[in-house]
């Protein structure tokens, strides 16, 4: 198959890209390489790389030039950036979206959509199916649901094959240190303070990212076209018995470490999807939490040379801004 991968150079575009070259696919990645990109996340990949946004229509008909599908990964990721500065999410969940969708329309590609359990909002009991009504709090996965429901007026109104692949909250080697999980292993790396949102009990359902490239993957060669895929962790934790766990790897005091901070406004309590469609398609999950968070902190662990570079640049000021106060 020959594959365009928009935000391939981010965390789950690059293991996703890695998986389908190494699998034999002809890769394209179209990538604006924000503070998130990183092309060294594609080092060894064979693939051919566009620099553009998915919101600039050349760049998406050059990159989408001879394809035989599209997955978009390219998105504004992070929620605390969202309430900051909304934006950016705006115009490239929105304007982005259209615009990789008119160019797949015209040319009758099948297309993918990368999204997300932050659709469906926050679940007491029980966990999401895809026919779940979407209930986004947060300015991330309100726009992310604005994008899904684009994609599937796709299907609806022109026919496009599109399909929707909604992830749970992913984890391991490459993601970006502003993100909980390698945000506390570099602190706690460095033995500074891992400041815990609120009481430290709201609940998230774990995925290792090759479980979620691979279910992607089965989405895009089994999923039928307009249909909605699930495709959730193993585990739930709560984000204090992660910080926990965090320590006990990589070594410390966690009364000394662990600083309650104030919460994040419009904190979502708990996430929980049911995989039960995805299934169906022949995916499960392979690795479980205690294993992935033990691979993870080894990475990071044994590659500075991938997380200096970050922590020394823009992060600094970005960290000062979200953490300053909180932290005192
Ligand atoms: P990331 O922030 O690591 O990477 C995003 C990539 O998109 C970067 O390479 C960035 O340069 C690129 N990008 C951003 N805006 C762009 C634009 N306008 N045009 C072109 N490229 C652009 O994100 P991630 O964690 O790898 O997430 C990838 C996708 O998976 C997103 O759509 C996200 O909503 C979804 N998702 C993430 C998680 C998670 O836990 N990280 C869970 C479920 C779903
Ligand atoms: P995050 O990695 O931002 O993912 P999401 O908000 O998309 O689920 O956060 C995961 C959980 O960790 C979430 O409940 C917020 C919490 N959190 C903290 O307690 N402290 C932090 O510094 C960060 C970044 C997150």
């Amino acid at each position: 198959m020959k594959l365009l991968v928009c935000g391939g150079a981010g965390f789950i575009g690059s293991n996703f890209a890695r998986l389908r070259a190494a699998a034999g696919d002809d890769v394209v990645v179209l990538d604006k390489l924000t503070y998130a990109g990183r092309p060294e996340n594609l080092m060894g990949v064979g693939h051919r790389f566009v620099h553009g946004a998915i919101e600039d229509p050349e760049k998406a008909a050059e990159a989408m030039d001879d394809v035989d599908a599209v997955v978009n990964f390219a998105a504004e990721t992070h929620v605390d950036r969202s309430i900051a500065e909304p934006d950016a999410f705006v115009r490239t969940h929105g304007q982005g979206t259209y615009v990789l969708l008119e160019a797949a329309r015209v040319r009758g590609v099948r297309y993918v959509q990368v999204s997300t359990d932050e659709v469906y909002g926050s679940i007491a009991e029980g966990s999401f199916t895809e026919k779940s009504p979407l209930a986004p709090s947060s300015p991330y996965s309100a726009t992310k649901a604005g994008a899904d429901l684009l994609v599937s007026s796709y299907f609806d109104t022109f026919g496009l094959e599109t399909l929707i692949c909604r992830g749970s909250n992913n984890y391991g080697p490459n993601q970006h240190p502003e993100k909980l999980i390698p945000l506390m292993i570099l602190n706690a790396l460095h033995g500074d303070k891992l400041p815990v949102y609120g009481d430290g009990l709201n609940v998230r359902n774990w995925l290792f990212v090759e479980d979620f490239a691979r279910g992607i993957g089965h989405v895009l060669e089994h999923g039928a076209p307009g249909e909605v895929y699930n495709v959730g962790g193993p585990d739930e934790e709560t984000n204090i018995t992660v910080v926990r766990r965090i320590i006990e790897f990589v070594g410390g005091n966690p009364d000394a470490l662990i600083d309650y901070v104030t919460d994040r406004p419009g904190h979502d309590r708990r996430y929980s999807l049911s995989s039960e469609k995805v299934r169906g398609l022949g995916w499960e999950a392979q690795v479980h939490f205690d294993e992935g968070l033990e691979q993870t902190v080894a990475w990071y662990r044994d590659n500075p040379e991938w997380w200096e570079p970050i922590r020394s640049g823009d992060y600094r000021a970005y960290y000062e801004r979200q953490y300053g106060t909180r932290l005192g």
